[in-house]
């Protein structure tokens, strides 16, 4: 299931956009009561293709949202694996990298439960060697003291923006290997300060670990700025290559590919 309905994007927008809902019914030609009716999650065709530009949403991809007529193929590659546990109605996921040679493995995120987590680490006799956070929104982060005292050799990295007592700061450009493996981290603000993106190369394709920043057919609200988040999204995720696997801090895996195609927010594809 999608994190976000088109309901969820037009409210992003609106917010993050600093547009009321009556400036947006008075563009529209509407009644205020007519947004109301779709930020509850009304089909209204017409009025979703008319608000969408002016949000800088493609209307297109906007409607494709509103009919729930896509949803990402599902993601199945070797040494990535992705671990989702419930916060409130949503739920978060934690991922796995794993090298195969070394049968080391990199963690991304928590969670709220990591216990399959750390049952799937020991059951492949995986050996963490580091532990990523994403951005310290507690649901990504709930589980940390825990996974610290399994594995308590693991390097933990967190941005410098959102530093957290006894784990190493990082900032964008941080490089990482393991093996086979290597890693970039990417600031992707906006979601929140020290948001990060984690590109790893060396798996059968890309992938990147981008937190909140981008959901499939969404993404996280601007909640320190919502163009700065449009703005780093556009520049360091958008920019990867098509096949490059989006893993999100919640819903579906995705690709770059499919979200030129179908992600609202960027009209420009
Ligand atoms: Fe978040």
């Amino acid at each position: 299931m999608l994190e976000d309905n088109h309901e969820d994007i037009i409210t992003k927008a609106l917010r993050g956009q600093g547009v009321g809902k009556s400036a947006i019914a008075e563009r529209a030609n509407v009644e205020r009561s007519v947004i109301d009716r779709i930020l509850r999650g009304e089909v209204l065709e017409d009025v979703i293709a008319c608000i969408a530009p002016v949000l800088g949403l493609s209307a297109e991809k906007l409607l494709i949202s509103a009919r729930k007529a896509w949803s990402p193929k599902p993601v199945e590659l070797t040494g990535l694996k992705r671990f989702e546990s419930d916060f409130g109605e949503m739920s978060v996921s934690a991922y796995i990298v794993c090298e195969q040679d070394s049968r080391k493995a990199w963690i991304f995120d928590t969670g709220t439960d990591c216990n399959s987590l750390i049952s799937f680490i020991e059951e492949d006799g995986l050996k963490v060697d580091s532990i990523l956070l994403t951005h310290t929104h507690r649901d990504h982060i709930y589980c940390l003291d825990q996974l610290k005292c399994k594995f308590p050799s693991a390097n933990i990295y967190v941005h410098k923006d959102e530093s957290i007592e006894q784990v190493t700061q990082i900032e964008d450009g941080f490089q990482l290997s393991l093996h086979s493996l290597k890693l970039i981290a990417l600031h992707t603000h906006g979601h929140s300060a020290g948001g990060l993106t984690y590109l790893i190369e060396g798996l059968p394709c890309p992938v990147a670990i981008v937190g909140d920043a981008l959901f499939a057919g969404s993404m996280g609200g601007g909640m320190v700025s919502y163009q700065d988040a449009l703005q780093t999204n556009r520049e360091k995720i958008m920019t990867l290559p098509d096949n490059c696997v989006l893993c999100p801090g919640h819903g579906p895996m995705t690709t770059v590919g499919e979200e030129k195609k179908y992600n609202p927010f960027f009209p420009e594809f």
